[in-house]
């Protein structure tokens, strides 16, 4: 039997941080050796908001180091170049024609980048999540693990293929696979550090909100000491009140793959200043081998090309024939 197939991708705006790696990166790796991957870069997606040309490309290697050095396999997953396929753009102009407007214009992460765009809203921003859609589609995953914050998009991504399905395809004969959203509980959603109740986000003005994953451990220790805190006594999990402590509480389990319950009894009684060094010495830790992998990688341009080169011819062999078999559905001349 085939093993099932999952896909998933990351912008390349800016460098990863840890809401990145815990929320996204960490769960293909597990799922890797069990699943089929396909992974990419979407560098497509970056350019919705006004870009820097000198940057893209950059960016777009830094992203698929990234990927490597946290442990994704070349050998066993298929890792590629959004941009490279045009396959994503074509399917993505196939589906703006059947989305209706106001499924767009309810998008929480389209409201919330609007306004930081004041005047300079793209139809590229609003058009989005179609064509994260077309991303998905192409390749029939069977589900698709992100972070929380993408839940809305897999939900429309779904109803674009029903739709297609509906207008386009028969009930035994339809034209696109509906995929199914995976979103783990631990780490779906890892917050700022200087609000609990914000996402660590790359778009966030302050660098001291997030730990990049190639910060320095000077970087790292200076960000968790200056983190927001309370004055409350004893660390505890899932306490609403305290969104900070359950927050850093968290990363500290993931990055020390720990049980959620001996983290519990293990910060019980601690204090702040006992605490913060702890989990500055446990990242430093966690990152410094992903680090180490990063910099070989990203000095080593050949072999980054010969792996997205390889992924490239991988990915179109899946994604052409699905282009294909929508255009012949929605009646193109063949
Ligand atoms: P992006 O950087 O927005 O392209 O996000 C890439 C992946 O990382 C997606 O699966 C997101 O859901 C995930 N992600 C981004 N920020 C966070 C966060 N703060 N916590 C958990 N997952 C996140
Ligand atoms: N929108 C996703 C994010 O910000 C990135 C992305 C683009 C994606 N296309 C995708 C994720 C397809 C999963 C599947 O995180």
């Amino acid at each position: 039997m085939s093993k099932p197939r999952i896909l998933s991708g990351i912008q390349t705006t800016g460098n990863l941080h840890l809401g990145n790696y815990l929320g996204a990166i960490r769960n293909w790796v597990e799922m890797q050796s069990d699943h089929e991957c396909f992974l990419f870069m979407a560098d497509l997606h970056a350019v919705t908001v006004p870009h820097d040309p000198a940057v893209l490309a950059e960016n777009t290697f830094k992203v698929a180091a990234t990927y490597i050095a946290c442990g994704i396999d070349p050998a066993q997953s298929t890792i590629f170049i959004q941009s490279q396929l045009p396959e994503h753009s074509e399917l993505a102009w196939l589906f703006n024609c059947v989305t209706p407007l106001g499924w767009l214009e309810r998008m929480i992460q389209f409201k919330e980048k609007a306004v930081k765009q004041g005047d300079n809203v793209s139809i590229g921003l609003m058009d989005y999540p179609v064509l994260q859609a077309a991303d998905i589609l192409l390749y029939e995953p069977d589900s698709v693990p992100v972070g929380e914050d993408q839940k809305q998009h897999l939900e429309l991504t779904r109803d674009i293929a029903a739709r297609v399905n509906f207008q386009f395809g028969s009930e035994e004969k339809p034209v696109l696979k509906i995929p199914e959203p995976l979103i783990r509980k631990a780490g779906a959603r890892v917050m700022s550090l200087t609000d609990g109740t914000k996402k660590m986000s790359k778009s966030d003005p302050s660098d001291q909100s997030r730990i990049d994953l190639t910060d320095d451990p000077q970087a790292i220790t200076k960000k968790i000491k200056r983190a927001k805190t309370d004055p409350a006594r004893g660390l505890e999990f899932d306490n609403p009140e305290r969104p900070e402590c359950n927050n850093l509480l968290s990363l500290y389990q993931l990055l020390s793959n720990q049980s959620k319950e001996a983290v519990a009894a293990e910060c019980k009684e601690m204090g702040w200043g006992q605490f913060k060094p702890l989990l500055a010495e446990t990242t430093v830790e966690a990152l410094r081998p992903i680090q180490e992998k990063y910099h070989d990688l990203m000095s080593d341009r050949a072999y980054l090309n010969q792996v997205l080169a390889d992924g490239k011819t991988k990915a179109q062999a899946i994604a052409a024939p699905t282009l294909a078999k929508v255009k012949a559905a929605m009646g193109f001349v063949q």
